[in-house]
């Protein structure tokens, strides 16, 4: 069989390792890919917002799947595309991608079936914003409506920060179009967690739990990033939470997306904050977290292809998903300047080695091969997961491996796992 991957990151050189995996031993293809995916499949230079492209490709190759990675194509609607002809495809159609897309759509589905999220605001007008700031005091959380590449949320520890933060979004238009609109959040303290889960439009099936480092700097400091690090399970998510999380938020919020009409087929992944009250939600993606996938995948034990058929299909009731005990964690080595701007173009040497290691696996995040040399091509290059008997051993397996692996400028956390590890 076929299947087409849309993505180039290390979301999904995951997803097409996590498939080539399956007995059922399928032809890959990527669009657009990178230097590391290209080593499991064929990889076809279509962007991922060129949505009239897949569709044409498709209508020509006919994939018997299509994964859709990124979030930017699922809101785009590539999924309603790939449907109306028929296709086989995981990955929501516009409409459930809103939970990603929209804040708003997302803080109102939230509030009308009472599932546990933070008190907010949302504003189109700056001066009410302003206002409800100021009535509101700080801490407090300013998040864009629309897709801000992962920036637009900024944490106000005071007024003043919070007043700038309006300014950027609603007047700088910093994030574009995507700012006009404000969600203004109360702040919510505790210990975050991630939780992803398949969905077919009727069945919430929880993947295990994960937890990503969003700052760049050691200590959780600095500017957010897509993600410098992970580790699976989360230890704050314990079994009762688990339950707590599945009645409480999973089970309602497919409940809300069906009486909207919308048959949500792909992974819904939940940001969590575990406060001392209950764990609320901060954030839903309509798609698998980078680097978070680079953790979980590894821990499936199922078949991957029969999971993304089953998901397509609407089928997930009739497959037991299996995951290894093994805990994983997993490193991310960025470019000099990441999140800012960066170079591109250096060489990056010691990856046979690094691959060759035992209990790691390397993922390319930013990459291209050029000259027959792979090069970095992105902020993020490259993800390194560990595999261990505990987090410990699991962090230690892939910093090792992280260890043999330069190119000039390359940073990366030393403390993945902090929490974990304290707990
Ligand atoms: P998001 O892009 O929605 O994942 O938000 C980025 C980060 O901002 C989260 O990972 C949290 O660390 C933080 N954050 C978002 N919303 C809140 C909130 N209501 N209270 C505290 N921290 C938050
Ligand atoms: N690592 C966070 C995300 O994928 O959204």
């Amino acid at each position: 069989m076929d299947i087409l991957v849309i993505g180039s990151g290390g979301r999904e050189h995951a997803i097409c390792w996590a498939l080539s995996k399956s007995k059922r031993q399928p032809k890959l293809i990527c669009a657009p890919g990178n230097a590391g995916i290209a080593e499991l499949a064929e990889c076809v230079d279509l962007k991922v917002e060129d949505i009239s492209g897949i569709v044409k490709w498709a209508k020509e190759h006919k994939p018997n799947l299509v994964v859709i990675g990124p979030e930017i194509p699922l809101c785009l609607g590539l999924a309603d595309e790939l449907i109306k002809e028929g296709f086989q495809v995981f990955g929501p159609t516009k409409d459930g991608a809103q939970l990603e897309g929209s804040k708003d759509f997302t803080k109102k589905l939230l509030l009308d079936n009472d599932i546990p999220t933070a008190k907010s605001g949302t504003f189109n007008d700056f001066e009410k914003a302003l206002a409800y700031v100021r009535t509101q005091g700080a801490p407090i959380v300013i998040k864009a409506d629309g897709l801000a590449a992962g920036k637009g949320v900024t944490v106000c520890e005071n007024i003043q920060q919070a007043e700038s933060a309006l300014e950027e979004a609603m007047k700088k238009k910093v994030f574009g179009d995507a700012g006009a609109k404000v969600v203004i959040e109360e702040f919510l303290e505790g210990e975050e967690a991630s939780i992803l889960a398949f969905v077919d439009g009727e069945t919430v099936v929880p993947m295990v739990s994960a937890q990503d480092h969003k700052r760049i700097f050691d200590g959780d400091k600095g500017p957010n990033t897509g993600g410098m690090g992970a580790y699976s399970p989360a230890p704050v998510v314990t079994d009762k939470l688990n339950e707590e999380i599945m009645r409480k938020i999973f089970v309602p919020t497919l409940e809300a997306l069906k009486k909207m009409g919308i048959v949500y087929k792909g992974v819904l992944y939940l940001g969590l904050m575990i406060t001392k009250d209950a764990p609320k939600v901060i954030e839903y993606n309509c798609r698998f977290g980078d680097p978070e996938t680079q953790v979980v995948l590894p821990r499936l034990k199922t078949d991957f292809v029969n999971v993304c058929m089953a998901v397509a299909q609407g089928k997930l009731s009739h497959l037991k998903i299996e995951w290894d005990e093994q805990p994983t964690a997993c490193v991310v080595m960025a470019s000099e300047g990441y999140p800012g701007s960066y170079p591109k173009g250096k060489v990056i040497t010691g990856l046979m080695e690094a691959q060759m290691k035992k209990n790691a696996l390397v993922f390319h995040s930013g990459t291209v091969l050029k000259d027959r040399q792979v090069v970095t091509a992105g902020g993020r290059v490259l993800c390194v997961t560990g595999l261990g008997s505990n987090i410990k051993e699991a962090l230690q397996n892939a910093y090792a491996a992280v260890g043999v692996i330069r190119f000039e400028g390359a940073q990366f956390r030393k403390d993945i796992g902090w929490r974990a590890l304290k707990s």
